[in-house]
């Protein structure tokens, strides 16, 4: 009797686990949204307070700088399996459907952003203001990159 309860459990999740969409680590496409959201309120917060120093609006502090541009790389390489959750081009997002639908090209700009992050990082660990400008600059534009293509 046990064992034959103990079948009916493994079927019925077996049955739920082939039946449902799989979102990765996320229980559904909102929750990813939320998640891409907050990682991207956090580049833009700590990206930006760079952006102060290298346009002179804030004088250069190399450990705050360098502080900055850690967190920037490591948020680089999170929210991307975020993106990638189907369904999740509708509802409370202005990512376009074009991010599900070019996965690959998707993936390049991100990518793209990670490396010049990861490239600013480093700059900045060594740094002085000049030589952080040529690698925030890139980085900057990798944002963009992305933001024209896959971003209302
Ligand atoms: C590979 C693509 C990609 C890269 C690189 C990227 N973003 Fe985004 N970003 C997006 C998409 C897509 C959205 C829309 C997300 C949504 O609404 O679900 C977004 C949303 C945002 C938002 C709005 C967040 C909100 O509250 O709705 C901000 C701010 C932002 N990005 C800043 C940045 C900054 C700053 C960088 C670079 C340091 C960056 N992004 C790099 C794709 C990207």
């Amino acid at each position: 009797m046990g064992g034959t309860i103990r079948n009916l459990l493994c079927l019925v999740l077996v049955m739920g686990s082939l039946g449902g969409v799989a979102y990765g680590q996320f229980a559904k496409p909102d929750e990813a949204i939320a998640y891409r959201k907050a990682v991207m309120v956090l580049n833009a917060q700590h990206f930006g307070r760079m952006g102060a120093m290298v346009k002179g609006e804030k004088p250069f502090d190399q450990k705050a700088f360098s502080a900055n541009a850690s967190l920037v790389s490591t948020f680089s390489r999170l929210p991307w399996e975020a993106f990638m959750v189907p369904g999740s081009d509708q509802g409370n997002t202005a990512m376009k459907p074009e991010a599900l639908k070019e996965k690959g090209k998707f993936e390049q700009t991100a990518k793209a952003f990670e490396n010049a992050a990861a490239e600013l990082n480093t700059a900045a660990a060594a740094g002085k203001l000049e030589s952080v400008k040529d690698p925030f600059g890139k980085t900057a534009q990798s944002c963009k990159e992305c933001h024209s293509q896959f971003k209302r």
